[in-house]
C-alpha cells in the first residue's frame, strides 16, 4: 500500500506497476509556462513517482527528447502537432485526448483537451488506463463525457450527522462548521478520477442551521472549498429552503410571484458568486415530505424554480428542481391515490413551463430508491425540459452498507429501459445523453454513500457503488461486468481469483438481496423511520392499512389503467405490457397488479410458493457469497478482508431474518404452507 493516510485511497491506491518501458514518463513537456496546468501535472507526477519510482522532470518550451509527455491545452498546441486543429473539433469542454505517437525516433505521449479541468480528467484516464492493463502502445482516445451534469449529493447536516448516511459522519461538516483538510482534497481527486463536475454538500432537507449556508458566515470558507473542487473540475451546489426569504431576509412571504422575493434571491445569487464565481447553482427540494414550496402559494413549481432561475441566469447557475414530490400524510386505505402517479400527475403539465437553466432532477423509479422498482415514467414524459436521472448510490433501502448490494447493474437496467418516447430506441441513456429530445442539460446525480469512516465508503466493496456511479455517469453505455473488474483491479490489484470472485460477488448481490428481502417490486416491508430490518406492515407515513395491502387471498396493488390508472403514464407499449397481467415482467407484478396468492407464474409455481422459495434461495446464496469471499483471505490485505468478513456475517444473519419474517407474514395470511416442507417460523 502506498497510502499513509488515516484512511484510504479507494481506487486511486497507486502501486508499483509493472510497465518495462517506463523511459516515456521520465520526461513531462508543456508548452509555455502555464499555471493553470498545476494540477493535471500535480497529479501527473504523483502517479508517476508511486508508479515508477522516479521523480520525472518537467520541461518548459523545449521538446527535443525522444521520449517524453506532452501535456498541455489544445490552443497551446497548435503550433507543435499539426492534428490539434482537426482535434479541437472532436472535443467538447470536458472531452480529452490521450494519444501516443511515434514517428521520426520521437515516442510521444500527447494529453490534450480544451482547459485545464478536462486535463485532470485526461491524467486520471491515463492512470487508470495504465492501472488497468491498457498497452502504451494502444493508447488513442478521443473521450468526451455522455451528458451534461454528473453530480454527487451529500445529505449531510452541519451538525455533521448525514441522513441516510452509513459510512460515519460528514467529511463537510462538524459542529456547525465546515471542514477542510486534507481529505478535501483527497475527496475531490476521487470524485474527479471518475469525472464527476459537480457536488451538493448538505442535504436536500436544509432546516434551521442549514438554511445560514447561504449567508456571510458561510460564504468565505465554502469558497475555499469550492476552489479546492473546482481545481479538479467540480463546481459546488447548495440545497436551499424555498422559504429563506422569510428565514433569512425577513420577508413575511416566499411567493415566488412577490417582486420582493425575487429581488431578493437576485441579491442573495450576486452575493454568492461574489464569494465563488464557479457556483454551481441550487439544489430545492420542495412541496414535499413538510418542506415549504410555491404549493403554500397558489403558485406552480415552474414559478418557484423559474424565479430562482431568473435570480442565478447572470452567473450561470442553475436551478436543480427535485420531482420528489408527493403527499406524505396521504391515506393508504383510499384506493384512488396513488403514490406511485404523483411525481408525473404533479411535473407532466408543467412541461415546457421551465426556463432553460432549470433541471428536473428525477428519481429513477416513482416510490422511493427501492430494490426494485418500474423507471419513472416521467424520463419519457417531459420532453421539453431538461433532466437529471437521481440514483441513491447510500443503501437506505439497499441494506445500508452493512449488505453487499452493488448497484451498477441495476442502473445499468435502467439506463437501457426504453421510454418509446419518440418510438423505438428512446432508452433512458439516451434521454440523458441529450439525443432524443431537444434539451441540453441533462445529467446524473447520486446520493453520496460516503462519510468520514476510514474506507468511506463503510462497507469496503461499496466503494464500487460509488465508482461505478461515476463512470456510467460519464458513459452510460459502458459494459457493467467490465466496470466492476476494473474497480476491482484498480482496488485489490490483478490476482485473477480475486477479479473472479468479486465479480461474482458484486454481479449478483442486488438480484440476492432483493430475493431475501422483497421481490415482485413489493418495496418497502422495512421498519419505518430508520428503513433496516424487516418489518411487513412497515410504513412510516401510513396509520391505516399496508403499503401492498396483502389480505388472505390477494396481494399487491391495481395500478392498471382499472385500478390507479398508472401504467397510463408510459408510452406504448409500455402501458398494455404493464397494464396486462400475464405480460407485465414478474420482478414487477406485484408493483402493478393486485394478485391472488395462487396465481401461477411462469415457472409454473404459484405466487406464494415463489416467494417463499425466493426467500430461501437469496439466504443460500448469502451463504455463497461469503464462501466466496473466504476463499480471496490470503489474496486480499488483512483489515479489508476482516472488515467485509464481519459484514458478510452480519448480512447472513439479517438475511435469514428477512425470510423468517416474511415467510412467516405470508404462512400467517394465507394459511397455504411451503410445498417443500421447509420450516417456516422461527
Ligand atoms: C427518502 C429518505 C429521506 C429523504 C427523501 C428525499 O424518503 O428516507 O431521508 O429526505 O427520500 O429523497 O428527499
Amino acid at each position: 500500500m502506498s497510502s499513509v493516510k488515516p484512511y484510504d485511497m479507494c481506487w486511486l491506491d497507486y502501486r508499483t506497476l509493472k510497465i518495462k518501458d517506463f523511459d516515456l514518463f521520465r520526461t513531462i513537456c508543456i508548452v509555455d509556462n502555464d499555471k493553470s496546468l498545476e494540477v493535471p501535472i500535480k497529479e501527473l507526477k504523483h502517479f508517476i513517482k508511486y508508479s515508477f519510482k522516479i521523480n520525472p522532470r518537467v520541461i518548459k518550451g523545449s521538446f527535443d527528447f525522444s521520449k517524453y509527455i506532452l501535456i498541455g491545452k489544445i490552443d497551446q498546441m497548435k503550433d507543435i502537432i499539426k492534428e490539434a486543429k482537426m482535434w479541437e473539433r472532436k472535443l467538447n469542454n470536458e472531452g480529452f485526448i490521450l494519444k501516443r505517437i511515434k514517428e521520426n525516433d520521437k515516442d510521444i505521449l500527447i494529453i490534450t483537451a480544451k482547459n485545464e479541468r478536462a486535463l485532470v480528467y485526461a491524467v486520471f484516464k491515463l492512470i487508470e488506463n495504465l492501472r488497468i492493463g491498457e498497452k502504451l502502445d494502444d493508447l488513442n482516445h478521443v473521450d468526451n463525457p455522455a451528458s451534461y451534469f454528473r453530480i454527487i449529493n451529500h445529505w449531510d447536516n452541519l451538525d455533521g450527522t448525514v441522513e441516510r448516511g452509513y459510512a460515519g459522519n460528514s467529511i463537510f461538516f462538524k459542529d456547525n462548521k465546515i471542514i477542510i483538510n486534507e481529505r478535501t482534497r483527497d475527496y475531490a481527486r476521487l470524485l474527479s478520477s471518475i469525472g464527476i463536475n459537480g457536488v451538493v454538500i448538505n442535504n436536500v432537507n436544509v432546516k434551521k442551521k442549514e438554511v445560514e449556508l447561504i449567508t456571510h458566515k458561510y460564504l468565505k470558507i465554502l469558497s475555499r472549498l469550492a476552489n479546492i473542487f473546482w481545481d479538479y473540475g467540480i463546481k459546488i451546489y447548495l440545497s436551499i429552503n424555498f422559504a429563506s426569504p422569510i428565514y433569512l431576509g425577513g420577508l413575511s412571504t416566499a411567493d415566488p410571484l412577490d417582486k420582493r422575493v425575487s429581488i431578493w434571491w437576485k441579491t442573495k445569487a450576486e452575493e454568492i458568486y461574489d464569494y465563488i464565481p464557479y457556483f454551481g447553482g441550487f439544489l430545492v427540494k420542495a412541496d414535499s415530505e413538510f418542506n415549504p414550496g410555491p404549493h403554500m402559494y397558489g403558485r406552480t413549481h415552474a414559478d418557484g424554480a423559474n424565479m430562482l432561475a431568473e435570480a442565478l441566469e447572470p452567473y450561470g447557475g442553475y436551478v436543480i428542481w427535485r420531482t420528489f414530490v408527493y403527499n406524505c400524510m396521504q391515506d393508504w386505505r383510499d384506493y384512488k391515490t396513488d403514490r406511485a402517479r404523483a411525481a408525473y400527475d404533479n411535473f407532466k403539465p408543467l412541461d415546457g413551463n421551465f426556463y432553460e437553466n432549470v433541471v428536473l432532477q428525477i428519481k429513477y423509479g416513482p416510490m422511493d430508491f427501492q430494490v426494485r422498482e418500474p423507471v419513472s415514467p416521467l424520463f419519457g414524459g417531459m420532453e421539453k425540459t431538461n433532466q437529471i436521472l437521481e440514483l441513491q448510490i447510500t443503501q437506505e433501502y439497499t441494506g445500508q452498507q452493512i449488505h453487499l448490494c452493488y448497484l451498477g447493474t441495476l442502473w445499468k437496467e435502467i439506463l437501457e429501459f426504453d421510454t418509446y418516447a419518440k418510438g423505438e430506441g428512446s432508452k433512458v441513456k439516451e434521454i440523458l445523453k441529450g439525443k432524443i429530445f431537444e434539451t441540453k442539460y441533462n445529467g446524473f446525480a447520486g446520493v453520496s454513500n460516503v462519510g468520514d469512516s476510514s474506507n468511506w465508503t463503510g462497507h469496503d466493496l461499496a466503494q464500487a457503488n460509488l465508482y461505478t456511479f461515476g463512470v456510467l455517469a460519464w458513459n452510460p453505455d459502458r459494459d457493467i461486468a467490465k466496470v466492476v473488474d476494473d474497480w476491482i483491479k484498480l482496488t485489490f490489484g490483478d490476482d485473477s481469483k480475486v477479479r473472479e470472485n468479486i465479480s461474482y460477488m458484486l454481479l449478483n448481490s442486488h438480484r440476492i438481496y432483493e430475493k431475501y428481502t422483497t421481490p415482485f417490486g413489493l418495496g418497502w416491508m422495512v421498519n419505518p423511520g430508520y428503513h433496516y430490518g424487516p418489518n411487513p406492515e412497515g410504513y412510516e407515513y401510513s396509520r391505516w392499512g399496508t403499503y401492498h395491502r396483502a389480505n388472505y387471498e390477494a396481494i399487491g396493488i391495481d395500478r392498471t389503467s382499472k385500478g390507479t390508472g398508472y401504467t397510463l403514464q408510459y408510452h406504448s407499449p409500455w402501458r398494455e405490457i404493464y397494464d396486462d397481467i400475464n405480460k407485465c415482467p414478474e420482478d414487477l407484478l406485484l408493483f402493478f397488479h393486485r394478485v391472488p396468492y395462487k396465481f401461477i407464474l411462469k415457472s409454473g409455481k404459484t405466487l406464494i410458493q415463489q416467494i417463499y422459495d425466493l426467500h430461501f434461495e437469496g439466504v443460500e446464496e448469502v451463504e455463497v457469497l461469503k464462501e466466496k469471499w473466504y476463499e480471496l483471505k490470503e489474496r486480499i490485505d488483512d483489515k479489508i478482508f476482516e472488515r467485509v468478513s464481519k459484514r458478510l456475517e452480519m448480512q447472513l444473519e439479517h438475511a435469514k431474518e428477512w425470510r423468517d419474517v416474511i415467510n412467516t407474514y405470508f404462512f400467517r395470511k394465507t394459511g397455504i404452507p411451503d410445498d417443500k416442507g421447509r420450516k417456516i417460523y422461527p
